[in-house]
Order: structure tokens, then C-alpha cells, then sequence
């Protein structure tokens, strides 16, 4: 099962929550820079093998790809153990939601080796106690995702584009950055309920625009929608991430904008060729910093669904 990593188009945060976390608003992609992971049943004993992995995600019990493996077993109540290999590609602690995608993947390849019948809403709400990206993996695509990011509305595909991902040799945690989010003051409780729709949506924030960018179907108008609040956090701790994003449009990209809680920086473009070569020269004047450099293109709902490899 392919596991593709998803980027922010949008991320606006509304406020602190009571329970700790923020209320947020985001417009979510996936695109096609994948994990792969690849599973098996083992019938003799109800033992959960964990393979491959990285040195920052190892195949332990607290992967998030384990610990759904677990989950599955028991509440399906699997009298048989599974056996997974992982094989990364997407960054770790990265703002790109890799674990959550393997954790995504996993459900669905076990659902499907095991009939379980469990539908994307099933799978879903399961997932949201494992991680708040984790649901929007299991449909992929284009999704307005409320809440702590774990309500999603599907939304019209984004244009199809192109993006360059420049990972540097650090990563950001996601507590951390919102912790140091000085989130607006706000009243509380808050004004809004926790799971929102496309209609009410806060008018004034990046992802209202973005759905409006959205419908009009023009990557132009997706661009100028973009925007991102935690990068004042990861931006402001990593005063190198300002200097990429400027590097990125210098290069040629239409728009450069952090992912997530970073510290992965995306530069946008339309055409495969310019993404390709802009890669290879960011590639090479970053070369003695260590940044990985990356090429991916959007990846609609229905191309994540068609991935069952079993
Ligand atoms: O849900 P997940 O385990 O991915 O979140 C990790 C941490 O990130 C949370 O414990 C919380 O500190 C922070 N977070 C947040 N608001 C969100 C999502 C995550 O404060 N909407």
C-alpha cells in the first residue's frame, strides 16, 4: 500500500481549546511522494512484526504504524498476527504527516486483507485517537479539515501543479510549535463550533479564500490563497527557512510556503520541467547543508484510492 505525504495549502489557527489543543482550519493535499507499506497475515500466532522504518521512525512499539496494527487487532478482535514492512521515503517530523500516512495506509491494507467492511468514516474516527492529521490520509485529496484537524469536508480537486520539497537536517515538533504560538487572544469558549463546514468557515481567514480559489479552478488563484500561521513560529526558530523560501521564487517557484508545523518548505509551479530543474539547483547550493530535496506533483482522491498493492 502507498502512503503519499500531504502538504498544507492552507492552516489557520483559530485558538487554544480547553482540552490543549488548537482549533484549526486547513485545506490539505496529498501528493505522490510516498512510504510504502507492505502487508502480510500470519496465521500461526497473534504477534505484531514491525520491519524497516528509519533511524527516526524505527519498526517499534511506538511507531504509529504498530500501534494501529494494535488497534485493528483489537477491535476487530483478530485472532491472527501481521506482519509490515516499511519502507520511508517521506521525511520524518517534517510537516508532511509521513507516520500519520503509514498509519492511514495500514488500516486500509488491513481492512482490506481482513474484510473487515470498515468504511473511510469507520476508519476515520478510529484514527483520530491515534493523531489529528491521521483521518485526512485515509480519503486523501482535497479536504477542508476542522476541529484539531481531524473533521474533514471533501472539496473540489486543486488544480494539478507541481511541488519542490526542501526538508533541512532538523525537524520541528509539532507541541513545540504550537505551543510557541501565541495563538490569538481570543474569547472562551470559543466562537465557533468545534467541526465546521465550507459554509461557516471564519470569512476572514487564508482557507476561506482558499475554498473560493478552489472553486474557480485556477492555479493562479490557489497561489495567492496560501498561507500558513504557524510559519511565524518555525520561521522565526529557523531564520534559514526564510532564506529558502526566498531562494525557492528566486529559482523560478510561483509561491514557496512552509508545510504543517515545518520545517519542510514547498515551492510551487505548473510545469514538471522548471520543478525538476529548480530542484536540481536548490539541490546543488544547498549541497554542503545536508537539505533533502524532493519532486512531487498533487495527487487527487481517486489516484490514493487505486493504490492496493496487497
Ligand atoms: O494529534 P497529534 O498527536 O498529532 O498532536 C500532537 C500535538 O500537537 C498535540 O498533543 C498538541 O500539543 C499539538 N496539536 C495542537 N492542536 C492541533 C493538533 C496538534 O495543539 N490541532
Amino acid at each position: 500500500m502507498q502512503a503519499p505525504a500531504k502538504i498544507n495549502l492552507t492552516l489557520d489557527v483559530l485558538g487554544r481549546r480547553a482540552d490543549g489543543y488548537h482549533q484549526v482550519v486547513m485545506v490539505m493535499q496529498t501528493v505522490d511522494l510516498v512510504d510504502v507499506v507492505t502487508v502480510s497475515v500470519n496465521r500461526n500466532h497473534q504477534t505484531i512484526l514491525l520491519q524497516g522504518g528509519s533511524e527516526e521512525a524505527p519498526p517499534d512499539q511506538t511507531n504509529l504504524v504498530y500501534r494501529t496494527a494494535a488497534l485493528v487487532q483489537e477491535q476487530a478482535q483478530l485472532p491472527y498476527g501481521v506482519e509490515i514492512e516499511l519502507d520511508k521515503q517521506i521525511p520524518v517530523a517534517a510537516g508532511l504527516a509521513g507516520g500519520s500516512s503509514d498509519a492511514a495506509a495500514t488500516m486500509k491494507a488491513l481492512n482490506h486483507l481482513f474484510s473487515l467492511g470498515w468504511d473511510d468514516k469507520k476508519m476515520e474516527s478510529l484514527l483520530a485517537r491515534l493523531g489529528s492529521d491521521i483521518p485526512f490520509l485515509v480519503r486523501g485529496g482535497t479536504a477542508l479539515a476542522t476541529g484539531r484537524g481531524e473533521a474533514l469536508h471533501s472539496l473540489p480537486a486543486a488544480p494539478a501543479f507541481w511541488v519542490i520539497l526542501v526538508k533541512p537536517p532538523f525537524g520541528a515538533s509539532t507541541p513545540q510549535v504550537y505551543k510557541a504560538l501565541k495563538a490569538k487572544s481570543l474569547p472562551e469558549p470559543l466562537p465557533w463550533p468545534e467541526e465546521m463546514t465550507p459554509e461557516n468557515i471564519p470569512e476572514e481567514g487564508y482557507s476561506a479564500n482558499m475554498l473560493k480559489a478552489l472553486r474557480t479552478g485556477s492555479y493562479q488563484a490557489v497561489l495567492d490563497a496560501m498561507g500558513n500561521d504557524l510559519e511565524k513560529v518555525t520561521l522565526e526558530w529557523f531564520p534559514e527557512l526564510k532564506v529558502l523560501k526566498e531562494k525557492l521564487v528566486c529559482l523560478g517557484c510561483d509561491r514557496a510556503m512552509m508545510s504543517g508545523s515545518g520545517p519542510t518548505i514547498l515551492g510551487f509551479t505548473d510545469e514538471e520541467a522548471k520543478a525538476r530543474s529548480i530542484a536540481e539547483k536548490i539541490a546543488k547550493e544547498t549541497e554542503t547543508l545536508n537539505y533533502r530535496v524532493m519532486v512531487a506533483r498533487t495527487l487527487g482522491r481517486e489516484e490514493a484510492d487505486e493504490w492496493i498493492v496487497d
